[in-house]
């Protein structure tokens, strides 16, 4: 092999540039280009990126059979949910999160329950020594499985491991510290990345082995290197969560066999991530009953009714302006509520400090978490409690119309189950024939925020 000609490659959009510059000509981002040189490979090895394995010559549409309804369970029941009811055997999952989060926690224990119950388990990690990861394993219980350890950040290597072992899953912890000899860069750069991932895809496919990748994320939350990497692969997970909580959510963003936004709730014991499989009574654990400013929302995660506690707080601001702050909602959206509720419901809160927060870090991103938002600042500013039996769902539109939302059924009933006896939503929701009935709820259809603002604070 001879080593190829430099090329300047941006590390934020993986642009391609002909000299070194100070800032990327289609990204604009500094002190972005690196050098990264490919060394060419000689004729008789073929194409780099010819994959193994797979038939080059058109199969008839009803010829193919389909391999995908197979489904193999990692044991944890709420990453299954998110995988879309298990690993697909030859896909490629990329699991990216702020360091600390768990991760490697997480894909330990799914590795050892897959090792026990479907077959060999290779776990490469570039990050953790053998005994590191070994101790780790012994927190958790990892017990006796055919469960493989290579701590390597050779690709080379890695892909050797996995045509010896053959194993029914490959984990690479994480892809970020894996380097291929071909590249001259340092691992971590674009081109690196890039290579690992097309060659551990390949190794997938090929060989119809199911791998899943760590990915680190950025300060901005985004998964670091290229986003070339969440195009390579079937199905992209973030792991969410705040450092000083132990609940933890892994949320699907892209996912080429299930359903997106579907999301699986965990919490951080002393032995490891423990799966929760009813997270409405989590998020509503500590909430304080009978105080102004909480409300209780049903939204939906993916295909998944959870209830979160809403609070605000209204207070007289001491300074000229007033402070806007919303965590877990969309700031943006905060404002136009507040500014419906002054227009449409005649509240003035132009001299106040206004402070909304989702109780447990969780991070709604759905219309129908509106009215609950609504419901909480009105609280807090006539301070008085809402009913703790009741809880709210719905859009709100500019007019202060209360809009419907999609999977009403399916919130009323969580509500319900959950011993809620009482439900504000949207009129166009309230269908007097649905399953409320039979959860014992009142339900209760509402029209325009100033009706909602009646029901609930009288
Ligand atoms: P880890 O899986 O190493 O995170 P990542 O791979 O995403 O960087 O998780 C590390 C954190 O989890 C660490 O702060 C300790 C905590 N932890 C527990 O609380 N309980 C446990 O059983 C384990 C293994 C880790
Ligand atoms: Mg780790």
């Amino acid at each position: 092999m001879k080593a190829g000609k430099p090329v300047f490659v941006c590390q934020e959009c993986g642009a391609q540039a002909p000299k070194w510059m100070g800032q990327c000509a289609e990204c604009r981002a500094w002190n972005s280009i690196v050098e990264e040189r490919v060394s060419e490979p000689a004729a008789a090895e073929g194409h780099r990126y010819a994959m193994p394995g797979v038939g080059s010559s058109a199969r008839l549409y009803a010829d193919v059979s389909i391999s995908s309804a197979i489904r193999l369970s990692t044991g944890i029941g709420e990453f299954d949910r998110v995988l879309g009811g298990g690993v697909v055997p030859g896909s490629l999952v990329l699991l990216g999160g702020e360091p600390g989060i768990g991760k490697s926690t997480l894909l330990l224990q799914a590795a050892a329950h897959f090792a026990r119950t479907v077959g060999p388990v290779l776990y490469a990690s570039g990050e953790e020594s053998e005994h590191q990861i070994k101790s780790r394993g012994e927190r958790l219980g990892v017990g006796a499985a055919p469960l493989y350890l290579l701590a390597e950040t050779c690709l080379e290597k890695i892909l050797e491991e996995i045509a010896r072992l053959k194993p029914a899953l490959v984990i690479v912890d994480s892809i970020q510290t894996v380097f291929s000899m071909k590249f001259q860069s340092a691992p971590g750069s674009i081109g690196q990345v890039r290579e690992a991932a097309t060659q551990l895809l390949f190794a997938a496919k090929g060989r119809n082995i199911p791998t899943v990748l760590v990915g680190h994320v950025t300060k901005d939350g985004a998964l670091a290197g290229p986003k070339v990497l969440e195009h390579v692969v079937d199905t992209v997970l973030y792991f969410e969560g705040e450092r000083h909580h132990s609940q933890r959510v892994v949320r699907a963003v892209k996912n080429r066999f299930g359903a997106v936004s579907e999301l699986g709730v965990f919490e951080m014991t002393g032995t490891g991530l423990r799966p929760v499989p009813n997270p409405s009574q989590l998020f509503l654990s500590e909430r304080a009953k009978d105080t102004p400013g909480s409300a209780v929302l049903c939204c939906m995660e993916g295909s998944r009714p959870i209830l979160v506690e809403v609070q605000a707080l209204v207070s007289t601001s001491s300074y000229g302006t007033a402070r806007r702050m919303a965590i877990g909602i969309d700031p943006h959206r905060l404002s136009l509520l507040l500014a419906v509720l002054d227009k449409r419901a005649g509240f003035s809160l132009a001299g106040d400090d206004v402070f909304v927060n989702v109780a447990g870090g969780m991070a709604v991103d759905e219309p129908a978490a509106d009215l609950g938002v609504v419901a909480a600042v009105a609280s807090s500013l006539r301070n008085r409690a809402l009913a703790p039996s009741t809880a709210v769902f719905g859009e709100v539109g500019l007019s202060g119309e209360i809009r419907g939302v999609p999977n009403a059924a399916l919130r009323i009933r969580e509500a319900g189950q959950m011993g809620f006896t009482r439900i504000l939503l949207p009129a166009a929701n309230a269908d007097p024939a649905g399953d409320a009935r039979t959860e014992g709820c009142e339900v209760i259809g509402i029209a325009s925020v100033a009706e909602a603002l009646d029901a609930l604070l009288t």
